[in-house]
């Protein structure tokens, strides 16, 4: 008798644990935050992982009465690793949204695991046009090179430019740059001679070498976050920055990150982009101070406000499905507008990328520190390469 007492008693202490870890399970939303935080990108790694902690100390770690638990991986920027700690976290962990990915070939590993497991992707970084296409549970709250070029072209040819040399790190953004540059930029007169860099260990003297024997008018370059500074020592190596050649390009080569530390040669560089440290709005005052505070003075770069703005993505699609992942997630993320640090910004319900602002800045020595310091803004602008292929 007391034997079957104590046995239904542990019985029934099992069945309650069993049921509240079922509970806790449903009560926890996961979200795996893969990065390159080691590596020659590990910059980008702790951008994103700093806004996206600074967004929870903000905001909490509750959403919809769940619990946010961030699982942050680290993937070496090496697309392989990426893919298995997708794999993992999907099976292990049952992460209801996998988010970061730092490089294109990072954002594209995961694609079909996020597809067949119905598991949001949001991509915080990685900027290739093509990405929201490899799976439609891709969502992107960074940019695309198209969507930030165009704007550069136009500025190039409004302000007397005719001759441009392009040099761009030979992968997926670089080659997306370098064709929305020369299509734009000819389409309005100019001539344009292209030239790409390997992505790995890249050695810029030969091809910089190159551009001075040429003198275009300008060079136009696109390294990925983190290489800005070791192409700048280089261009100033062989001389480019007192042979008159202006250096233009998306905003990537004069990173907020990097900049500060590039000295005297990266002022005057022009730069078209989605987000400065220096943007002028109370959102952004606040961002970049409580960012630096949190961080040992860290200055916020566009990593961080693509971070940041992917935590909030995350954050409001949850409250609208009452916790709940899946197609569900990724539809309440559709269409979604807010205002950024960055200024407004809106989730194109077609494509799943994000609409914004893009920014002309030229590089101004500011209360002693170096800023892309904005001074023309073109509104609302969209992936041009899809938005041409809906047309
Ligand atoms: C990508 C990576 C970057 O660091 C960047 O500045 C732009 C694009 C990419 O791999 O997609």
């Amino acid at each position: 008798m007391l034997r079957r007492t104590l046995l239904s008693a542990v019985g029934a202490t099992a069945a309650m644990l069993a049921l509240s870890g079922v509970a806790m399970a449903q009560e926890t939303v996961k979200i795996g935050l893969i990065l390159p935080m080691t590596g020659p990108f590990a910059s980008t790694g702790r951008q994103i992982e700093a806004a996206a902690k600074l967004y929870m100390q903000q905001k909490g770690d509750t959403v919809a009465g769940k619990k946010i638990q961030l699982i942050v991986k680290d993937d070496t920027g090496t697309a392989d690793v990426t893919k298995r700690l997708a794999q993992e976290l999907i099976v292990n962990d049952k992460i209801a949204v996998m988010a970061g990915f730092g490089l294109t070939p990072l954002a594209l590993a995961p694609a079909p695991l996020a597809t067949q497991a119905k598991v949001p992707e949001v991509v915080m970084a990685a900027a290739t046009s093509t990405i929201t296409e490899a799976s439609p549970f891709i969502v992107r709250t960074s940019f695309t090179l198209p969507q930030a070029t165009v704007p550069m072209a136009d500025w190039a040819a409004q302000n007397g430019l005719k001759k441009v040399a392009t040099l761009v790190s030979d992968y997926g953004p670089g080659i997306d740059a370098e064709k929305a540059f020369t299509a734009a930029f000819t389409a309005k007169g100019g001539q344009v001679e292209n030239l790409r860099v390997p992505l790995a260990n890249p050695d810029f003297s030969p091809f910089l070498q190159k551009v001075a024997d040429a003198k275009p008018d300008a060079l136009f370059v696109f390294v990925p976050s983190g290489i800005g500074a070791q192409f700048m020592k280089q261009f100033v190596e062989r001389g480019l920055d007192k042979s008159g050649i202006k250096l233009i390009g998306p905003g990537d080569v004069t990173d907020d990150d990097l900049l500060n530390n590039m000295g005297d040669v990266a002022l005057g560089a022009i730069t078209t982009q989605h987000y400065s440290a220096d943007h002028d709005s109370a959102e952004n005052k606040a961002f970049v101070e409580a960012f630096k505070k949190a961080n040992n003075g860290m200055r916020p770069n566009f990593m961080a406000v693509g971070g940041y703005d992917g935590m909030h993505l995350i954050y409001e699609g949850l409250k609208k499905t009452n916790g709940e992942g899946g197609q569900a997630l990724v539809d309440a993320m559709k269409g979604m507008s807010w205002t950024s640090p960055r200024g407004p910004v809106s989730i194109d319900p077609q494509t799943r990328d994000i609409v914004q602002n893009i920014y002309v800045r030229k590089v101004e020595r500011k209360n002693g520190e170096l800023y892309n310091v904005e001074f023309a803004t073109i509104p609302n602008v969209k992936d041009p390469v899809k938005a041409a292929k809906s047309n």
